[in-house]
């Protein structure tokens, strides 16, 4: 896969998935800006990977949330102004929180909400409108989650952003295929990153998620990562407007209600 001489805006790449989709495109070719709401960790990502490429590749930091319309189009400025116009955007920041509909503050809905869905919107229209500008072809990956599909008591609000982001996806790849930019989707299953490291991943919610994989192990975040390089590269130069699941077969079988016991085994 050869991404030399392409940029690109990957938001929240400061840690977990976003970090190490970050490294995978730099390593076919491509700089990065890492968009990132903690500017300390985007600071550091940034100099660490731009250390491990050795000047084949840059990556730079630039700290703002992806649901602040002026904060996103600071960032493709910044990645414009440093790189040319970016023709690859991974859209990866998201947020997650649990708790019953019946007890779950409008604040967490609004965040997740504003994060995981009117993110993805808002830097997929400064994405494009730039390319359209600038006549270049270009590739969008959004990722998403088995949670677009399977119903988690607790994840009212993620579940409806997710299902939010794979219809997007579809969307988005129509309207802008005529243009030459194709949009697709990833869904991992439940991969080991600070976000699922933060209770997710231990005791009977992961040993559920386990027992319900046929390849019965967690995901890795370089699981994810080379399935985004794919879907940005011209390896896939025929795949638009798919949501495609990266979850060790998790789906084949159906997201069935187990995922009930999830908010119970997480708040227990
Ligand atoms: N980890 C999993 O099991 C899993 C499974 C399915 C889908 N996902 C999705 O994968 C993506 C990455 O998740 P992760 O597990 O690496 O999470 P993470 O919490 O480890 O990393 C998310 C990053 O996004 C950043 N971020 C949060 N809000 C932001 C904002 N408003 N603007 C810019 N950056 C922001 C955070 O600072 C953090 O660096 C998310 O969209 C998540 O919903 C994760």
């Amino acid at each position: 896969m050869d991404l030399i001489g392409t940029s690109a805006v990957v938001t929240g790449a400061g840690q977990g998935m976003g970090r190490q989709i970050a490294r995978r495109l730099m390593q076919h070719g491509a700089d990065v800006l890492v968009f990132e709401l903690n500017g300390d960790v985007a600071a550091r990502t940034a100099q660490e990977l731009s250390a491990e490429t050795d000047g084949a590749a840059r990556a730079i930091a630039h700290a703002g949330s992806v649901a602040d319309t002026a904060d996103v189009d600071a960032a493709f400025e910044a990645a414009t102004a440093a790189f040319g116009t970016p023709q690859l955007l991974v859209n990866n920041a998201g947020v997650a929180s649990m708790s019953l509909i019946v007890d779950m503050p409008a604040e967490d809905w609004d965040l997740v909400l504003d994060v995981c869905a009117k993110g993805p919107f808002l830097c997929t229209q400064a994405a494009a409108r730039r390319l359209i500008a600038a006549g270049l072809p270009g590739a969008i990956v959004n990722i998403s989650s088995i949670n677009y599909a399977a119903a988690t008591d607790g994840l009212a609000h993620y579940c409806a952003a997710k299902a939010a982001v794979s219809q997007f996806t579809k969307v988005a790849a129509a309207e802008l295929a005529p243009s030459a930019i194709r949009v697709n989707a990833i869904a991992p299953g439940l991969t080991r990153t600070p976000m699922s490291e933060g209770g997710f991943l231990d005791g009977r919610m992961g040993e559920e998620f386990i027992a319900h994989t046929p390849m019965g192990r967690f995901g890795e975040p370089d699981d994810i990562a080379r399935v985004a390089a794919f879907l940005c590269s011209e390896d896939s130069g025929w795949i638009t407007g798919a949501t495609v699941p990266v979850d060790g077969g998790g789906h084949i079988r159906g997201l069935h209600n187990y995922w009930a016991t999830m908010h119970e085994a997480s708040v227990a």
